[in-house]
């Protein structure tokens, strides 16, 4: 196995303020499904920004042994928090089509595999509709499949399953069960990464208080109550 994702020591502060994440280091294999779990405000949704180079950290990102750029991000699929930080085009069907033109598929094709990926995300009925128009749970949805759309070789996913009803969230865990690529899931839904993932990473205010096998994690319940899980 190949490391996808190496992080070695990853710091990150707003401005001059206190840091928001100190001395994190990880690896992700390829084809591993890796969960980062923590209580509001542990900074798992900025540790996913720093890794997809959107803020300036210090320390080191690799992907697939580079660091991050153009050559790797297309390589990646993410999901982020608020689906309104990707959906923003006149149609959802657009914001679909979008991350595959940027990869230089043809229009016509990239608004059939568009299609395609709504349709496997069952909002067929509403690819012609801006997503403002769409329910909380539907964004996320639609934003879930613009992930997948490009058929990523990495997936980094923010609270996938925020606002998702009970046969989403199953049927996205089937999803993502499924794939065979390296997978980073930040979520408070503990029995959610229980299911998918091998491993677990624990975050406590910006630093990685633990890390190991999603069983045993789960198990040491002083630990989830430390990091305000329970
Ligand atoms: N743009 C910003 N400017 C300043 N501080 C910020 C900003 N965004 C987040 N923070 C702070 O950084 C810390 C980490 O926030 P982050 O959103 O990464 O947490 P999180 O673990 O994803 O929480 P949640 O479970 O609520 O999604 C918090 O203390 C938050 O207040
Ligand atoms: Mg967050």
């Amino acid at each position: 196995m190949r490391p996808a994702l190496e992080v070695e020591n990853l710091g990150f502060a707003f401005d001059n303020r206190r840091p928001v994440l100190e001395g994190i280091s990880f690896t992700l294999q390829e084809g591993e499904c890796v969960g980062i779990v923590g209580a509001n405000g542990a900074g798992k949704s900025t540790l996913l920004w720093c890794l997809l180079g959107l803020w300036k950290n210090r320390g080191t990102v690799r992907w697939f042994g580079q660091p991050p750029g153009r050559a790797s991000s297309g390589r990646i699929g993410a999901v982020f928090q608020n689906p309104e930080d990707q959906l923003f085009m006149p149609t959802v069907l657009e914001d679909v089509a979008l991350g595959l033109l940027n990869r230089g598929l043809e229009p016509a094709e990239a608004r059939l595999r568009a299609r395609e990926a709504l349709e496997h995300a069952g909002l067929a009925g509403v690819a012609e509709r801006p997503a403002a128009q769409l329910s909380l749970g539907e964004r996320k949805r639609a934003a879930i499949a613009v992930a997948l759309a490009g058929a990523p070789e990495l997936l980094l996913l923010d609270e996938p399953t925020a606002e998702l009803d009970g046969r989403s969230v199953r049927q996205l865990a089937e999803l993502l069960g499924r794939l065979r690529v390296a997978r980073l899931i930040a979520s408070h839904h503990l029995d959610f990464l229980g299911k998918l993932c091998s491993r677990l990473l624990v975050l406590e205010a910006g630093r990685v208080i633990a890390q190991g096998p999603a069983g045993e994690i789960l198990a040491d319940h002083g630990l989830l109550e430390r990091a305000g899980l329970v």
